[in-house]
């Protein structure tokens, strides 16, 4: 399905009326199935002031549309015999006695709907058909169903149906209850489809086309066995943008990427201290509902830290309240919308937008450095999850099978040696060991340490300090090294808070990697959890 988002009504309105001309154009006595509705309305203005001009010709133009209610007369004034005359037929050049519409007054309606499609067929077959969709994504009136009728046929209308179309009629007691429509086979025939959608009551129904397969419930996914449809939506209706929400101890980033892949909006919430899951869960869900109501949401990638379970949505995480919590389904219970919410490792995800909008590599390997060492593998642009979903988890590599103990039950990992919190306690270590020097006052005076300590100690030239970096480092690389001899990446990046000391941390690692795979520091810094969540959604909801 060939997709074109327009900025606005009118916008769409041109750009379908082009099509309809060039279809004209190219063959003047051409088939045209024709919609009622409001959207086309726009369409049918235009191609009046296409016809006026004289850009367009309907002389020889012959038109099927796709329904009628049952019963009700030609001059009703909600028939859509009469919406066509008053909207299209009196306004163009166009030979009434060549438009077609299903009689809403026939006898016998199965005949009527039988010579309607034979009526269709005998002229050649529609070549350009143009459709809306319903809320309920029916298209003519092909509601949602356990089995579609394929040919032309008599329907019983849904009450969502009635219910949106009563706003034409004075009460829905007065819509009728039946309708003729094209049907699903009917409409696969035409040669070109044009499926326009506008306004943002169809955003949900088009982000269910996009998101589904083939789907009897959502008849507008049929038309995704035909090779030549167009959907045209104004940016109301184009559920584009995604929203990514990078979880984090300290707190919850969110990230709002648009159809072109730029940031439009980023906001940073505290995470609740001393909470339970429900309500941190229940502040994330809030923000996200205020977001989506600003924003065109299609799709909502989770970025945490700790285990997940993908398949049901579930997050257990120890330094969050987080145990089995369905995170996944608190979103779509709480959002508002029925958009898909997917779920993916931090790490993971910082790595997937570093590699679609930061350093730009399709292999390669995210190294975070933070309270452990988190690592984010992206393949030809995705992610590599592994056959149990866990891997990347590079702060777990062994670097010394003696060494010290870490909380995963085994001896001697990357990030007990190599994580800022390693570097905190390496600090701590020799303040306590070299009470005099530099590093020590500093920390008296300060009255912390934290992972910049060392590098202030530095900036002051102490001596202490810069032993402490540099067997840092030497940590660092042989971690490092052992990732690049393993995966041969295009490229690392390092990530995380002390990322943002910049050539200061990255060219000891370099000189001590001794290695031809370019080592990068992070373009996206904080944002690139959040960024590479929206991604993420996107990568996965957008059909191609
Ligand atoms: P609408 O209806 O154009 O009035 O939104 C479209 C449809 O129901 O097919």
């Amino acid at each position: 399905m060939k997709i074109i988002i327009c900025d606005n009504y009118s916008e769409l309105s041109k750009k379908a009326a082009e099509i309809v001309a060039q279809q004209i154009q190219t063959k003047p006595n051409c088939i045209l199935g024709l919609a009622t509705g409001s959207t086309p309305i726009g369409l049918y203005d235009e191609l009046t002031a296409m016809n006026q001009s004289g850009e367009i010709d309907f002389k020889d133009v012959i038109s099927f549309n796709l329904d009628e209610y049952y019963p009700i007369a030609a001059d009703n004034d909600q028939s859509y015999r009469y919406f066509m005359q008053k909207n299209l037929f009196s306004r163009i050049n166009i030979n009434t006695s060549n438009t077609f519409i299903p009689n809403g007054e026939a006898a016998d309606p199965v005949a009527e709907c039988r010579e309607y499609e034979k009526k269709i067929a005998e002229k050649g077959g529609i070549d350009l058909q143009i459709l809306g969709i319903g809320q309920n994504g029916h298209i003519g009136f092909n509601e949602p169903d356990a089995n579609l009728n394929s040919d032309t046929h008599l329907t019983e209308l849904t009450q969502s149906t009635i219910e949106a179309n009563s706003r034409f009629f004075e009460n829905a007691d007065e819509v009728p209850t039946h309708a003729l429509t094209m049907g699903i086979s009917s409409i696969l025939k035409s040669k070109k489809i044009i499926l326009l959608a506008n306004g943002p009551k169809k955003r949900k129904v088009v982000a269910s086309l996009l998101d589904s397969g083939i789907n009897t419930n959502i008849p507008a996914t049929m038309l995704k066995v035909h090779p030549d449809v167009t959907l045209i939506c104004d940016r109301e209706a184009y559920p584009g943008m995604h929203l990514g929400i990078d979880i984090g101890g300290t707190d919850v980033k969110f990230g709002v990427l648009d159809l072109d892949n730029n940031l439009v909006y980023t906001e940073t919430i505290s995470t609740p201290k001393a909470s339970t899951d429900k309500n941190i869960m229940k502040a994330i869900s809030d923000k996200s509902k205020m977001i989506i109501e600003k924003f065109p949401i299609a799709g909502i990638g989770v970025g945490t830290p700790g285990l997940i379970d993908k398949k049901r949505g579930l997050v257990s995480a120890s330094n969050l309240p987080f145990d089995k919590s369905p995170i996944v389904d608190y979103l779509r219970q709480n959002i508002g919308i029925d958009i898909p919410v997917c779920l993916e490792n931090d790490a993971c995800c910082a790595a997937m937008g570093e590699a679609h909008l930061g350093v730009r590599a399709k292999n390669m390997l995210m190294v975070t450095l933070g309270t452990g060492i988190g690592g984010g593998i992206v393949i030809g642009g995705e992610i590599y999850s592994g056959s149990m979903g866990n891997a990347g988890e590079i702060g777990h590599i062994c670097i010394d099978h003696d060494g010290i103990a870490c909380a995963c039950g085994h001896n001697g990992c990357w990030e007990a040696y190599a994580s800022v919190t390693a570097l905190i306690n390496q600090t701590k270590k020799a303040c306590e060991e070299n009470p005099d020097s530099i590093l020590n006052k500093l920390i008296k005076d300060e009255g912390a340490v934290t992972g910049k300590t060392v590098f202030d100690a530095m900036d002051k030239g102490c001596p202490v300090a810069q032993k402490v970096f540099d067997k840092y480092t030497t940590y660092l690389a042989i971690g490092i090294r052992n990732v690049i001899v393993a995966f041969d990446p295009d490229t690392i990046v390092i990530g995380g808070g002390i990322s943002k000391e910049g050539e200061r941390l990255l060219n000891p690692i370099i000189e001590k990697v001794k290695s031809d795979t370019p080592i990068r520091i992070s373009i996206l810094q904080g944002n690139a959890g959040a960024i590479g969540a929206a991604m993420l959604s996107k990568l996965k909801n957008t059909v191609k």
